[in-house]
């Protein structure tokens, strides 16, 4: 077990292994899910404090054995950092559901076709008050007169900044409006 608080980091091998990294720098325990082992790997090489945990969130048993072991590892969970495919609504529930109470649940999410970002998420953790949820909203960048989709560094900038300010949410990284705009 160590002293350090556990984060669950949920699809996290990607854009958001920076992020993961910047919360080993702010003194988590970081247990990253994702399927690919090589992947993992290449995210967690020289970054103490951040731990692989490779399985497929979309089959319930094996994730939840995959919890398990991390918990008992790592201790309970205080934080979930989710980029959670909508097709996998279970395992963002599994995931809320392992957190202790008074924790937090910051919950990545694309743009959504330029619907606005108080509508996006995920209904029963907006309905609740057991953990502070929190969305991040990944939208684009305008510069020069040109428009472009978010850098991984910017992805991971932004989640870090909603886990840094419980108070935001939703937070927009870049802008969603006007939606026309997008690249
Ligand atoms: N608005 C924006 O600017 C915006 C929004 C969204 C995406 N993007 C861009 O699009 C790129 C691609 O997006 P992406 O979704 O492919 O992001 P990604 O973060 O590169 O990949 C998805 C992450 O989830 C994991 N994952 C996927 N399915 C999983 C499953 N069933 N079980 C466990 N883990 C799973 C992946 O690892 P495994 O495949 O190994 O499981 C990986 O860690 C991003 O790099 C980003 O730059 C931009």
């Amino acid at each position: 077990m160590t002293a350090r608080p556990h984060a669950l980091a949920v699809g996290t091998s990607g854009m958001l292994a920076g992020a993961c990294r910047g919360l080993a720098e702010r003194g988590w325990q970081v247990t990253m899910v994702a399927r690919a082992r090589r992947k993992l790997d290449a995210a967690i090489a020289g970054t103490p404090h951040l731990w692989p945990a490779p399985v497929d969130y979309r089959d319930a048993t094996a994730f939840d054995t995959a919890v398990k072991d991390a918990i008992a590892r790592a201790g309970p969970v205080r934080l979930a950092l989710c980029w959670i495919r909508g097709t996998a609504p279970d395992a963002l529930t599994a995931t809320a559901a392992v957190v202790v109470d008074g924790g937090r649940v910051v919950h990545v999410l694309g743009s959504a076709g330029g619907r606005h970002p108080s509508t996006l998420g995920s209904g029963a953790l907006l309905a609740q008050d057991r953990v502070r949820y929190q969305r991040v909203v990944l939208g684009f960048v305008v510069e020069s007169g040109r428009s472009r989709w978010l850098t991984d560094a910017e992805i991971s900038a932004g989640a870090l900044a909603a886990i840094d300010d419980s108070a935001l949410d939703p937070h927009v990284v870049g802008q969603v409006e006007p939606w026309h705009a997008r690249p």
